[in-house]
C-alpha cells in the first residue's frame, strides 16, 4: 500500500518539522495533541485530545496509514493500543526502554555499550549507599519524565543530599557517576524496516542549565565509527524503524552512552539545511517504507537554539548562511521557541557568522 498520511502522537516543533518535510514527498501529517495552539497545528490536521483518549486514537488510526510519535513520554498504553490496530514506527518497545533511565542503561549494558556507573535509588538509604560507590560529585535523576535537565540534581557534598531528594523525590531514581567528559556528542541514525541503516556525522553539543544551546556538525570525527557501532547495536536489537538519537559523553577512555531518544532530536536540526537529507525527511521516509536519503553534510554547519524568545528576524536573515526557524510559540523563560541554522563555506566563516548571530540572541 502506498502511504499517504502519517499520524503523529504529539504536536510540538518536532511534529511541525516532520510534517513540513513530508509534504514534498506527498505525505500529509495528522497530529494527536491536546494543546489547542500546538506548534504543528498550522501544518497538519489536528485531533485535539489527550494522548490516551480512546476515541481520538481510533480517529487517528482511521485517518493515518502509519503512526509515529514526536516525543517519548507518550503513554506506553497508547502506543500499544495504536500498534494493535495500525503499523506504529518506531516499535513501541523502544518507547518503553527510553521512558525509564534504568531500563535504558540496563539495555545499553547488555549490548556491550559503556555507560556511567549507575545505581537505583528508592530511598534516602539507597542514595547514601550509592554515594559510597560513586563518591562526590554524582548525579541523581528521576527514572521517568525528565527532559532538558529537569528532574535531576548534581550532588557535590553531604549537604546536597536532602536538597537533591526534594527535587527528585525518594522513589524511582538513579544515581550516576558524574562524568568529567571532554565534550558531549550525539549520533543520529535512521533505519528502514528492511534494515538499511544510515548515520549522520556526529553532532558536538553544548548545554547550559541542562538545555541544549548549540550543536555543530563534525567532519571526520575520530569517534564517528565507535558511535555508529553503539547505535547500530540498539537499532538491530529493537528491529527499529525510523530515526534514533544517542547522546554520548566523550572521555579519554572512550565513549559513554548517556541516553537515547527514539525520535528526531534537537541536536540534528542542522540537518534541515546542512545535509543532503534532513533527519525529519529520513524519519518520514523510514516510517512510510521509502528508501532512505544521503546523510552527508553539505559543508560546515551549526545550530543555535533560541531559548525564551526569538531574535529579530530581519537582523538574523541579514547574515548570510543563516536560516531562521520560528516555532510560533509564546515566549517564556527557558522555553525552546526556535532555532537558527548557519551554513558556511569554511570553518572560519562559520565561526564569524555564529558570532554575529549569538550577539542577536536575547538569551546569550
Ligand atoms: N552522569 C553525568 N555526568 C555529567 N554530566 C551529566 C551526567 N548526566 C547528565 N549530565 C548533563 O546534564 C545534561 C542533561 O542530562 P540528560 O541525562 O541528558 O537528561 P535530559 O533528559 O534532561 O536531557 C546532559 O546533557 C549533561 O550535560
Ligand atoms: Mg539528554
Amino acid at each position: 500500500m502506498s502511504i499517504r498520511t502519517v499520524g503523529i502522537l504529539g504536536g510540538g516543533q518536532l511534529a511541525r518539522m516532520l510534517a513540513l518535510s513530508g509534504y514534498p514527498l506527498g505525505l500529509e501529517a495528522v497530529i494527536l495533541e491536546p494543546a489547542p495552539d500546538a506548534c504543528a497545528a498550522p501544518v497538519a490536521r489536528h485531533i485535539k485530545a489527550r494522548y490516551d483518549d480512546i476515541q481520538a486514537m481510533e480517529t487517528l488510526c482511521d485517518t493515518s496509514d502509519v503512526i509515529t510519535w514526536e516525543f517519548e513520554n507518550v503513554p506506553d498504553k497508547s502506543a500499544h493500543f495504536l500498534a494493535s490496530r495500525k503499523k506504529v514506527y518506531p516499535p513501541p518497545a523502544a518507547l518503553a526502554v527510553s521512558q525509564d533511565r534504568f531500563s535504558e542503561k540496563t539495555l545499553f549494558t547488555r549490548l556491550g555499550i559503556a555507560v556511567p556507573a549507575f545505581h537505583t535509588v528508592d530511598s534516602r538509604e539507597d542514595l547514601v549507599n550509592g554515594l559510597e560507590k560513586t563518591g562526590f560529585p554524582a548525579v541523581l535523576k528521576t527514572r521517568r519524565m525528565g527532559y532538558d535537565g529537569k528532574g535531576q540534581a548534581v550532588i557535590r557534598n553531604e549537604e546536597d543530599i536532602d536538597r537533591s531528594l526534594q527535587l527528585t523525590g525518594t522513589h524511582s531514581c538513579i544515581l550516576e557517576d558524574f562524568v568529567p567528559f571532554t565534550r558531549e556528542i550525539s549520533i543520529i541514525a535512521a533505519r528502514s524496516n528492511s534494515g538499511e541503516t544510515v548515520f549522520y556525522p556526529l553532532s558536538e553539543n553544548t548545554h547550559r542549565d541542562g538545555i541544549l544551546r548549540y550543536a555543530r556538525c563534525t567532519f571526520n570525527d575520530p569517534r564517528q565509527k565507535e558511535a555508529e557501532s553503539m547505535i547500530r547495536r540498539i537499532l538491530n536489537e529493537l528491529s527499529y524503524t525510523g530515526v534514533l538519537a544517542l547522546e554520548l559523553f566523550d572521555t579519554p577512555g572512550g565513549l559513554l552512552a548517556n541516553e537515547m531518544a527514539p525520535r528526531v532530536h534537537n541536536s540534528g536540526h542542522w540537518t534541515i539545511e546542512g545535509s543532503v537529507t534532513s533527519q525529519f525527511e529520513n524519519h518520514m521516509r523510514a516510517v512510510a517504507g521509502l528508501p532512505l536519503g544521503s546523510t552527508a553534510a553539505r559543508g560546515p554547519v551549526a545550530m543555535l537554539n533560541c531559548i525564551g524568545a526569538m531574535p529579530d528576524r530581519e537582523q538574523v536573515l541579514a547574515i548570510e548562511g543563516a536560516h531562521y526557524h520560528d516555532y510560533g510559540k509564546k515566549p517564556r523563560v527557558g522555553r525552546k521557541v526556535g532555532h537558527i541554522t548557519v551554513c558556511a563555506a569554511h570553518d572560519a566563516e562559520l565561526a564569524e557568522r555564529l558570532e554575529a548571530i549569538r550577539r542577536l540572541l536575547p538569551d546569550s
